[in-house]
């Protein structure tokens, strides 16, 4: 018998595993289902730690653009092979791994089939002892990392990193400003600060601008005590505006964004957690010749790319709190009363 053969026998047919039926993460239930042996190209992870989005929240309330009813909720799992489909070729059992958030975005541009393929979203996702994925959406994590770091990168640490360094990447010397300090957010003030940016960031709280001001972050603002932070970062960068926005607020922030931004900068349209429904000021946006990209988390080559950066700097994932798999739903709650700064955590294994 081989190798392979021996650990595909020694897998447990059960898995345990949260599904969500989109009427509220407080009724994630926690259930028993069968698992198959990886098939053809397919491996087997044994799931170590999930990390959790505001996208979860959304797919927990039923409320995320053509999400599927009744699914394993979670696109980011960090976990290790433990079984391998026959036609399997250069990944072995015992590699620590992510499967990619959509599962088929390889390289290049996101087209509808590519994003149908949205773990936790479309199909089900990562909140389970095990899962069988397609080998082309792995990525190795960094050595350095534990799994629970390793379980931030595939949305929130692959987004922020293709808004800083995507197809224009940010230089040397550019002001990035940095909306909130939520798993997004502080990734990105990460990932500029490395790059030899000047970063600004803004939060709700002094006590979450320290944390920032820890990274290294020159500028902070209080948004709640100055409403008008778009004239303080004006300001700071002696009228010109910044050159890249991590623009995760949405309606509710976008107005003062493009007013903080400098002629023919980029805005990179990321989320929408300020709320609010009114929409995209799209011919003022024309008027100052702002680039508004946006972007749907990035593909397994540049989370490749990514992990590159994050090798060569020892670049830490900033992990808030860690939950166990049983208290998944206390989990949720915390991140959805944005008391967190970074990222939080489920750890199974
Ligand atoms: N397009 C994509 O590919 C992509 C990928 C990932 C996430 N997203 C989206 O990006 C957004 C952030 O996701 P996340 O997972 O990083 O969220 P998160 O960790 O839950 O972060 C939420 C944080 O947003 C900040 N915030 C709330 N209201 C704000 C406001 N009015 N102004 C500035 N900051 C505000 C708060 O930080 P403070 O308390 O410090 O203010 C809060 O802690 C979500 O809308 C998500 O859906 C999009």
């Amino acid at each position: 018998m081989t190798h392979t053969a021996e650990a595909v026998m020694s897998l447990p047919t059960i898995s345990r595993e949260y599904r969500t039926q989109g009427d509220g993460y407080q009724n994630l239930k926690l259930q028993s289902a069968t698992l198959s042996k990886p098939k053809g190209t397919e491996v087997t992870v044994k799931i170590h730690a999930v990390s959790l989005q505001f996208r979860d929240l959304m797919v927990s309330k039923g409320i995320y653009p053509q999400q599927k009813w009744d699914i394993v909720p979670c696109s980011d799992g960090a976990g290790e092979i433990v079984a391998l489909g026959e036609e399997v070729k250069g990944w072995k059992i015992g590699d620590r791994v992510c499967p990619n958030f959509a599962l088929d975005h390889i390289h290049g541009d996101v087209t509808e089939d590519i994003k149908l393929t949205g773990l936790g979203g479309h199909i089900d996702g990562v909140l389970r002892e095990y899962i069988n994925v397609p080998v082309h959406s792995l990525v190795r994590i960094p050595e350095y990392l534990s799994y629970e770091e390793g379980s931030t990168l595939p949305c929130a640490a692959l987004t922020a990193y293709n808004a800083c360094l995507g197809p224009v990447p940010l230089k040397g010397g550019d002001y990035v400003l940095v909306l909130g300090t939520g798993g997004v957010s502080i990734f990105a003030a990460q990932f500029a600060l490395a790059s030899g940016a000047i970063v600004i960031v803004t939060s709700s709280s002094d006590e979450k601008l320290q944390v920032a001001k820890k990274l290294g972050v020159q500028h902070t603002i209080n948004y709640k005590k100055n409403v008008k932070w778009d004239e303080e970062v004006l300001n700071i960068t002696g009228g010109r505006g910044v050159d890249h926005i991590i623009e995760v607020g949405g309606p509710n922030t976008i107005l003062k964004s493009i007013n903080a931004v400098r002629y023919a900068g980029w805005i990179h349209i990321i989320g929408f957690v300020s709320g609010g429904d009114n929409g995209i000021p799209v011919t003022l946006a024309i008027l100052k010749t702002i680039i508004f990209r946006g972007i749907l988390i990035g593909s397994v080559k540049q989370f490749e790319d990514m992990n590159r950066l994050l090798t060569a700097r020892q670049i830490r994932p900033v992990v808030d709190k860690v939950f166990s798999f049983e208290q998944a739903t206390e989990a949720y709650a915390y991140l959805e009363s944005q008391h967190h700064v970074g990222k939080v955590v489920i750890k199974l294994a």
